[in-house]
């Protein structure tokens, strides 16, 4: 796992050690921005919300697992992919030898939306604010997106999922890897095998760097 990094996005303030050798930029982390996304209105979700779900595991992890939004399970719990398709998430990542505290688990957009409906264009657009300056704040080595909303939403196409699998992208510098949602396979297990090989091949990449 790469060095922890402390940083502040609102008030940076680079402390250098006694050797020089590492660079640690005090101040506010992931848990300030956490509390002050738990207030947020910046979109109408905010009023439909119980609870915002910020994200969950490994701060100095190399990978962080991208889905779309919380669903009922998540938005009354405060945590991404705990409910049916998280289970099966969760067995996946320990069928490759990961598992919660290993890696990160958040969503593109941090509020269930009515019904589970898709995240609309105006709601990732505001959340964007936030997840930004969490990737900041994260410096994941890889990135895995599940599912075709986060895959089309930060890759920025209308490609469909089976052409976006297979092969890397890159997501601001980051090398990006994308695989089926959890809830899909919990519909089509068929796939499943698929997904266990994608990530096989997050893990090798993670290897090789
Ligand atoms: N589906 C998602 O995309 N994210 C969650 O957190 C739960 C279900």
């Amino acid at each position: 796992m790469h060095t922890p990094v402390s940083l502040s996005v609102s008030e940076p303030q680079a402390v250098a050690d006694g050797e020089g050798l590492a660079v640690q930029i005090t101040g506010a982390g992931l848990s300030d921005l956490a509390a002050r996304a738990a207030d947020c209105r910046l979109c109408r979700l905010a009023e439909t919300r119980t609870q915002v779900v910020f994200g969950t595991g490994n701060e100095q992890a190399d990978v962080v697992f991208i889905g779309e939004a919380p669903g009922q399970e998540e938005d009354r719990r405060g945590e991404p992919f705990v409910g049916r398709a998280g289970q099966l998430l969760d067995r996946m990542l320990s069928a490759t030898g990961l598992d919660r505290d290993s890696v990160y688990i958040m969503n593109i957009i941090k509020c269930r939306p009515p019904n589970n409906r898709d995240p609309k264009g105006d709601e990732v657009q505001a959340c964007n604010l936030w997840f930004e300056q969490q990737l900041d704040l994260l410096q994941p080595r890889v990135l895995c997106l599940l599912g075709r909303v986060a895959a089309q939403t930060l890759l920025e196409t209308d490609a469909p999922l089976g052409s976006l699998r297979g092969r890397w992208h890159a997501y601001q510098g980051i090398p990006v890897w994308v695989t089926y949602h959890p809830a899909y396979l919990l519909r089509s297990p068929s796939q499943k095998k698929k997904s266990w090989q994608d990530l096989l091949t997050v893990q090798e990449r993670l290897r090789g760097l």
